[in-house]
């Protein structure tokens, strides 16, 4: 601690280190440099043969048949949406407590995302509220694995097998987990992932959709890719000649980009380690500490976790409003994981959204707060955190 007094920075004291520690951050070593210098160096640096690479490798973990990487969480979404063929008057039940793309998923294909409450212990969707939302246009299911930690995956697999619903698993937050001894990912009928830099991975930008499913599979490449067809049938003797077929998009991720995520595949182990290590030291630490609710326990799982999503309550001495500059003020940089999709204006505006209406997801938002945690960050950094947080509490407690 670098100031004499206890005093929390945001009540005058010094704050408990110099400069700001993120909530989330890429691990970049030489292993990753030298891949993306050789894949610089070679034939293709567009989509090539070091992307089929990486997709053969996130498959194989994952253990499903096929993966097809895309530019972003954001255009996996969109390209599950299209190959699940949502679309105009198609409705689609998603999580309100979730990054807006999740309900792009609908939005993108002109279909309309349905929110449902969530259960407040693995604060992902809950499948009795599901089952509340669907209606005769419903066709599709977007649960997201919040923090890392599996949504029910039993209990929503069966709402939709009794709605004959296509499931999308937004396991943006969850790549490298497990759920009963699967891959997290590996559940019907499809699942993706993100490479942002704050993510389990990263690939700089970059997104994934895993599905067992060969249809699909063909489905999500061709509209990855133009939707063209580059040997049609009739045109054997015209090797120039593709023709299109739909309205397909370009999100080919580049050999770059692929040979980033290999070399950030071979760390899988140890970022998962490191994240491990710094919730055993955060858990341990505020085991102690009235009104912060340490993330719930897992569910017949071994997550990777993307957050450390802890619930400030009245019993810690503030609000969470105040617990969050009050870290920031000591450059811990927190974030809230995050602002409900029905709070929002544009989902208001268009689909007449309004707040007060899912009591467990505004509960749990109310107290919600995610502290840093990602495999950059040294002993001393986990410690700022832990003397941030119990400098506030103990100055309350006087
Ligand atoms: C739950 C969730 N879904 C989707 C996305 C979108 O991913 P990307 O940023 O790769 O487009 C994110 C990213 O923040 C996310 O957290």
């Amino acid at each position: 601690m670098i100031g004499m007094s206890n005093k929390p920075a945001y009540y005058g004291g010094e704050p408990v280190r110099e400069s700001v520690l993120g909530y989330g951050s890429q691990s970049i070593t030489e292993h990753e440099k030298e891949a993306v210098l050789e894949a610089l160096e070679g034939d293709y640096i567009t989509r090539g043969p070091t992307v089929d690479e990486f997709e053969e490798r996130v498959a194989e973990m994952v253990g499903v048949e096929h993966a097809v990487a895309t530019t972003s969480g954001t255009t996996a979404l969109h390209l599950a949406g299209d190959a699940a063929g949502f679309g105009s008057g198609d409705e689609v039940i998603t999580t309100p407590l979730t990054f807006t793309s999740t309900a792009h998923v609908a939005t993108y294909n002109d279909a309309t995302p349905v929110f449902a409450d969530i259960d407040p212990h693995r604060r992902a969707l809950d499948p009795d509220a599901v089952r509340e939302q669907v209606s005769e246009d419903t066709v599709g299911l977007v649960p997201m694995h919040y923090a890392g930690h599996p949504a029910d995956i039993e209990g929503l697999l069966d709402v939709a097998d009794d709605h004959d619903l296509t499931v999308i698993w937004d396991a943006c937050h969850a790549f490298g987990g497990t759920w009963r001894d699967e891959a997290i990912g590996a559940q019907r009928d499809m699942a993706m992932f993100s490479f942002h830099p704050v993510k389990n991975i990263t690939t700089g930008e970059g997104g994934m959709v895993v599905t067992d499913d060969n249809e699909l599979a063909e489905r999500l490449r061709r509209l990855r890719s133009f939707d063209m067809e580059y040997d049609p049938a009739g045109h054997e003797n015209e090797p120039w000649y593709q023709v299109t077929e739909g309205v397909g998009y370009n999100y080919n991720v580049t050999d770059i980009q692929a040979a980033l995520g290999l070399a950030q595949l071979d760390r899988l182990e140890e970022f998962k380690r490191c994240r491990d290590e710094i919730i055993d030291r955060y858990d341990e630490a505020f085991a102690t500490i009235d009104g912060i609710r340490t993330p719930p326990d897992p569910v017949e799982s071994d997550p990777m976790y993307h957050l450390y999503a802890a619930e400030i309550s009245e019993a810690f001495g503030c609000g969470r409003e105040e617990f969050v500059n009050a870290m920031h003020a000591e450059n811990i940089g927190v974030q809230v994981h995050y602002v409900p999709l029905h709070y929002h204006p544009f989902f208001q505006e268009e689909y007449g959204y309004e707040q007060g209406i899912f009591p467990e997801t505004e509960r749990v938002y109310e107290r919600l707060v995610s502290l840093p945690l990602h495999p950059e960050m040294s002993p001393s950094d986990i410690g700022d955190v832990i003397d941030a947080v119990c400098r506030l509490y103990d100055f309350h407690a006087e």
